[in-house]
């Protein structure tokens, strides 16, 4: 008896823990957008494990108030060496490396995350299945439902498509509340404020306004099949400690993008 609950405890990604969902946050499930970029710290490629750290340290803070977490990786810390390097490379081909650069950061962040005590699953776009589950709706819901983090790598699993298609894909068919994106800026300005220092930042902004005034946000693929499915995106810092935490507990944290 003793060795099985030994074993039971030292498995990291078996034993669970459903935590209670704290009524006061504003969101039940979210789906949180990281670039791979950010993983790289102040690196030039690749993974800062400090970076990495920290953000495992951000995301349990929520898994720990009950909120069920889905994550999209970008890959462009990998996969921007590589394109250099190979100028004129077939699209598709580019967009398969991409991919795979995607489940290289969903490996760090999920062994991050187990690290720190939060139990998660890696599904692919692509079949891995030595290496991570195959993307199955329902069985990433059945993860979220028991409190494990689901990380969705490889994209959508189809070249010409960004990873932030990916995630609002994804988002809608789990029925997340919203799309949480971290980026390095804390919302959307009107201008851009690393070279605007009168720049003011929106709030709230709806999907048509960011498109008739010509704001970045997402590509227009990721951008218009939120706003068909009246999924709220919120952009926001995720290099600020304690944001993501303020954000799902209802402060005005960055900018949400709505239909109203
Ligand atoms: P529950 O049945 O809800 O407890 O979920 P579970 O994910 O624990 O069930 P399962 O027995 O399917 O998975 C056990 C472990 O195997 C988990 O760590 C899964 O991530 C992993 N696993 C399941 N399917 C695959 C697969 O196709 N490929 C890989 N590499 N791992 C898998």
């Amino acid at each position: 008896m003793r060795g099985f609950l030994f074993s039971l405890k030292s498995d990291k990604s078996n034993y669970y823990i459903c935590k209670t969902f704290d009524k006061t946050m504003q969101y039940k499930r979210i789906l949180l957008k990281l670039s791979g970029e950010a993983l790289m710290g102040d690196r030039q490629y690749g993974i800062d494990p400090k970076r990495l750290k920290e953000y495992a340290q951000e995301i349990k803070e929520v898994v720990d108030r009950g909120i069920e977490v889905a994550i999209v990786i970008g890959g462009g810390n990998i996969f921007r060496g590589v394109a250099g390097a190979s100028q004129g490379m077939d699209r598709v081909q580019g967009d398969h490396m991409g991919m795979l650069a995607t489940c290289i950061n969903g490996l760090a962040l999920q062994s991050a995350l187990e690290d720190t005590g939060v139990y998660t699953r890696l599904q692919t776009a692509i079949e891995i299945k030595e290496i991570a589950e195959p993307y199955i709706k329902r069985r990433a819901i059945r993860h979220l439902e028991k409190g494990r983090v689901v990380i969705f790598g490889a994209g959508t699993g189809n070249p010409y498509f960004t990873t932030d298609t990916a995630a609002v894909l994804r988002a809608i068919e789990i029925n997340a509340d919203a799309i949480l994106k971290g980026t390095r800026v804390d919302g959307i300005y009107d201008v851009d404020p690393e070279k605007n220092k009168n720049a003011v930042k929106f709030e709230t902004i709806t999907f048509k306004d960011v498109i008739e005034k010509g704001l970045k946000v997402m590509d227009m693929t990721a951008f218009t099949l939120s706003e068909e499915n009246n999924l709220p995106i919120i952009v926001f810092d995720m290099n600020t400690k304690g944001n993501l935490l303020k954000l799902v507990s209802g402060e005005q944290i960055g900018t949400i993008v709505d239909n109203e």
